[in-house]
């Protein structure tokens, strides 16, 4: 398939036309930024991590019935994707306050919430992503009513599982983002799940340390966040435990493992 031209740059990736109109191609980019890109930097190696590591919950998604935008992972870097029109709305699932909802409503950190909790926030840079609610959605036609309702059930069964999935190697499923869009052929719309799930939109702790494994150790100021994307992807099984990242450490992961 025959790269084209550059459509869309964002933060993190970089989307490209293909010689099919459905189909574009996502380029994981190494920039991590934070605070609505009030601080950046890049990490050599990040993008090629969030590849894998998406590509692998995606796919694991695909299989439970949830559809999603992800085609075929191309290389390092790179996936082919199908080109959808992305809702405006980035849908944050909590199962723990942490980040944000502490210091917005006073909750103290690390509190589980008895049921997940879903927060809606409009996607716009210039305006710092927004707290809506789902009335504005409606109100301005973000999403229609019925899309509301197939995304709020495929979120929690996106949650469910990735919980599990999660909870099976060790890490704790704190909170993370998901996009929706979408995807017109033959005449036909569907709402597909879109854009990435990596330690860059999830927030991932491991469950007997609450050591943080995710883009906070970039936002905190922590360090290491190339070994602590490393172990995730090496417990979720991408990454064979003799690559070449020193800080990992393997006999504690080996004796998680046993422990199952
Ligand atoms: P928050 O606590 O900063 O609101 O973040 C909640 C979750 O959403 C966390 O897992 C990080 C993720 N997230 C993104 O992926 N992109 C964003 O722009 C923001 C604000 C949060
Ligand atoms: N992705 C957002 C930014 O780049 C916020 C975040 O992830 O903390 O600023």
């Amino acid at each position: 398939m025959k790269k084209g031209k550059k459509l869309y740059e964002g933060k993190a990736k970089i989307i490209y036309a293909t010689s099919d109109k459905n189909l574009v191609i996502q380029y994981f980019k190494d920039d991590a930024t934070a605070f609505n890109n009030l601080k950046k930097t890049t990490i050599e190696g990040k993008g090629v991590l969030n590849n894998r590591i998406s590509e692998h919950i995606l796919n694991n998604l695909s299989q439970i019935g949830i559809k999603n935008h992800l085609v075929k992972r191309l290389n390092m870097r790179e996936q082919i994707i199908k080109f959808v029109e992305i809702i405006p709305i980035e849908f944050i699932v909590r199962n723990v306050a942490t980040g944000s909802i502490t210091k917005r409503l006073g909750i103290e950190d690390g509190t589980v919430l008895k049921h997940p909790l879903l927060e809606f926030c409009l996607k716009d840079d210039e305006l710092g992503d927004p707290l809506i609610a789902e009335e504005h959605i409606l109100a301005f036609d973000w999403a229609t009513k019925h899309e509301l309702e197939k995304v709020k059930k495929m979120i929690l069964r996106i949650n469910d599982f990735m919980i599990g999935m999660f909870r099976g190697v060790g890490i704790k499923l704190i909170d993370f983002k998901l996009e929706f869009g979408r995807f017109k052929s033959n005449g036909k719309t569907e709402i597909i799940l879109a854009d990435e799930i990596s330690p860059d939109t999830c927030r991932l702790w491991d469950s007997i340390t609450d050591k943080k494994l995710d883009k906070d150790r970039f936002r905190k100021n922590l360090g290491d966040l190339i070994p602590a994307y490393t172990e995730v992807a090496k417990r979720l099984g991408i990454l064979h435990e003799q690559s070449n990242v020193s800080s990992v450490n393997v006999t504690k992961l080996r004796s998680i493992k046993k422990k199952r």
